[in-house]
């Protein structure tokens, strides 16, 4: 999946009525030595019910994008990276900080976990909800999504979440500590932020943060934990010619 990688295509950019900076594609055309065609993308839905900006997009007929304040946050084309994000957790009570475009819970709940997922966008959940996102169904079964910022969550996790620790904590909001969309997430990745979720984990239980880009501050702030293992695995995503690394944090509680 393509992330909001600040210079993905750092000659090749157009913005479009959201504002939002989108992919073009490179076309040789008669007459031209070359020319710059965005592709064609409709807009599903937008809102702003939390203060933020943010919209769904559809561009040809199936990928699908989320656009956040204007920045282009995440599409459909390669999920790799958010199905690794789940398959680091282990079985049993999972929570994700963060629904986007749904992957990581989808791939959770195929394994036949429980899935409690925070969302900070009330109208992502409603166009969810609504049958927006084609693949993804709110109403599953062991499926349970809030509306909520997962920092204040993992601070004091609030009576409705019916639980309040899991045996696998995966973060997935913006793109890591090195690419914040919202200013507000800076306070997760620092370390009363991760220690907040590692005192949320059960025992023998993983945290795992997916990052846009390596963070040494945040993978020290990991390995300050007293922790039984900690790891990275890179996921590689091939996209326009370019391949990107996008690294996963982990870390494991002892039993
Ligand atoms: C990159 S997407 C997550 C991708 C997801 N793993 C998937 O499989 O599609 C980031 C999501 O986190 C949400 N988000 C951002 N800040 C948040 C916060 N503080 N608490 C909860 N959700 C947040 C965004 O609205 C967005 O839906």
């Amino acid at each position: 999946m393509l992330r909001a990688t600040p210079n993905i295509f750092p000659q090749n950019r157009a913005r479009d009525e959201t504002g939002a900076q989108t992919p073009t594609q490179l076309f040789a055309e008669p007459g031209h030595r070359c020319s710059i065609r965005t592709m064609e993308s409709v807009i599903l839905a937008r809102g702003d019910a939390d203060g933020f900006d943010i919209a769904l997009r559809r561009r040809g007929t199936d990928v699908y994008e989320l656009i956040v304040n204007g920045a282009f946050a995440m599409d459909s084309v390669d999920h790799a990276s958010e199905d690794a994000l789940a398959d680091l957790l282990p079985d049993g009570s999972t929570l994700v900080g963060g629904l986007g475009l749904g992957f990581t819970a989808n791939r959770l709940l195929a394994r036949g976990n429980r899935v409690d997922v925070v969302e900070l966008s009330r109208d992502l959940i409603d166009w969810a909800r609504s049958g927006l996102i084609p693949w993804l169904d709110l109403d599953a079964a062991r499926l349970t999504v809030h509306h909520g910022d997962i920092t204040a969550t993992l601070a004091a996790p609030p009576a409705a979440l019916g639980r309040s620790t899991w045996d696998g904590i995966a973060l997935d909001v913006d793109n890591g500590p090195t690419f914040l969309i919202h200013d507000r997430n800076a306070k997760l990745y620092t370390a009363s932020g991760i220690e907040a979720a590692w005192l949320r984990l059960n025992p023998g239980g993983r945290l795992a943060v997916w990052c846009e880009a390596d963070s040494p501050k945040l993978e020290a702030t990991l390995a300050s934990l007293p922790a039984v293992d900690v790891g990275t695995q890179r996921v590689s995503v091939a996209r326009q010619g370019r391949e990107f690394a996008y690294p996963i944090y982990w870390v494991d509680k002892p039993s």
